[in-house]
């Protein structure tokens, strides 16, 4: 079964040449009708067909431009907040977060903002397995850019997040891949290369890094499922435990996540991710925290009071949490009045609710500003914008959305 939001994802996706056809379509055979029947001049019938193809490449640029509402208004706001957010989120002893790089159009946006507006950084991409090798060649690792992001966050006085060891859907070595298809024991190989890989890792950012993803997106990205990744397809849900268990003994110190995305937090894919963490639990496997990853962008978004019964859930599990990857993509709020204000309100409402949860350590938002956000280059988003899912515009103003952020970590509500 689909997740309840499914449609509205394939529609946003499958719309824009749906409709551009179908118009194509209605003018062919509206063509075709009056060539059988002779209604018109032969010169028309150009006249027709040109209007038609004009007409859908109008509704399909209006479907798929970058339109984007206008930006806010900024004249009344003050040049700076009367708090920046990494303090008001320091004085409470959470993690306000953000990342080294979006798409590179930002040269060094951990630069631009911390420490001023974050305590902690993520490691975007630079730790995740098929970066992390030279040439691709398994047991072969090139740090150096891993090395310069996490000193830099250090020595600007950030937490460090490791992002990720073990994750199916992407970044996975071929040459793990190919190794184990050619295996005599495939089970054995990858178990070996698996913990081979967790342990150097780990090991060479012990003291650096103390918080780790150790498994990144089990699950499925649409069937409530596990993925059918070369970890799950070879181990089985094993896979979890190999990752988790290599991670403790590498690192007794670090704290280690399973980090998953959820577009809804009461959908059946959210419920069979919590019976599997179940499992896991049960059966002794070294996790200490869930990763929520937030991203926002499959309308409608999740009420945040499903995310706090959600928090609730994985702290009856005597777990923690963190949200790991939160960006919240202006689509939804296209139709608002003010789908600035609107994007703030939402930003604030989660921000309050993990700051309110005792359970709930941080929120890394995924990206700094508006002109360098995933979204904007990776498929289908690219399709969905208007996107501007960040807490700064492209020129680097601070937008409502960190307002909204700032009331969410100062403003108590019930
Ligand atoms: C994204 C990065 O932001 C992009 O720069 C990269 O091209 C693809 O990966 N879930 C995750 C993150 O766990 O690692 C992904 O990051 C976003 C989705």
């Amino acid at each position: 079964m689909p997740p309840e939001n499914y449609h509205s994802l394939l529609w946003s996706i499958i719309g824009p040449p749906v409709v551009g056809l179908g118009l194509l379509l209605v003018t062919g055979l509206v063509l075709l009708v009056a060539v059988r029947r002779r209604l018109m001049r032969p010169s028309a019938y150009w006249l027709l067909a040109g209007e038609g193809i004009a007409v859908s490449v109008i509704v399909g640029w209006i479907f798929l431009s970058d339109h984007q509402p206008p930006p806010p208004d900024f004249s009344s706001r003050p040049a700076e907040p009367a708090q920046t957010l990494a303090e008001a989120a320091a004085a409470r002893g959470f993690f306000l977060g953000t990342i080294t790089d979006a798409n590179g159009a930002m040269e060094d946006p951990v630069q631009a903002v911390v420490p001023r507006d974050f305590n902690s950084v993520t490691i975007t991409n630079h730790l995740k397995w098929a970066l992390t090798l030279r040439d691709g060649a398994l047991r072969d690792y090139d740090f150096s850019i891993a090395d310069r992001q996490v000193d830099d966050a250090l020595q600007r006085g950030a937490r460090v997040r490791g992002h990720v060891l073990v994750w199916g859907h992407l970044e996975v070595p071929a040459a793990l891949v190919q190794q184990v298809a050619t295996a005599e024991d495939p089970a054995a190989t990858l178990t070996a290369e698996m913990r081979h890989h967790v342990t150097t890792m780990m090991k060479h950012f012990e003291g650096r890094i103390r918080n780790w993803d150790v498994v990144n997106e089990p699950m499925d990205y649409f069937a409530p499922e596990l993925h059918r990744s070369v970890f799950f397809e070879t181990l089985g849900t094993r896979f979890i435990d190999v990752a988790f268990a290599a991670a403790r003994e590498a690192d007794p110190d670090a704290q280690l996540f399973l980090n998953e995305q959820f577009w809804s937090y009461r959908g059946e894919r959210a419920m069979r991710f919590l019976a599997l963490l179940e499992e896991l639990v049960d059966r002794g496997v070294p996790i200490d925290g869930v990763g929520i990853q937030a991203h926002a962008f499959i309308e409608p978004y999740p009420a945040p009071a499903e995310l706090r019964d959600f928090i609730d859930q994985i702290a009856s599990f005597g777990l923690v949490c963190e949200l790991t990857e939160l960006d919240v993509s202006l689509r939804a709020f296209r139709r608002e009045p003010d789908p600035w204000r609107a994007q703030a309100d939402y930003y604030e409402a989660v921000t309050r609710v993990a700051r309110q949860h005792p359970a709930c350590g941080g929120i890394t938002i995924w990206g700094v500003s508006d002109g360098d956000t995933w979204y904007d280059v990776a498929f289908p988003f690219r399709y969905l914008k208007p996107n501007a899912p960040l807490l700064f515009d492209a020129q680097m103003r601070r937008k409502p959305a960190y307002d909204g952020v700032l009331r969410g970590l100062t403003e108590d509500r019930d």
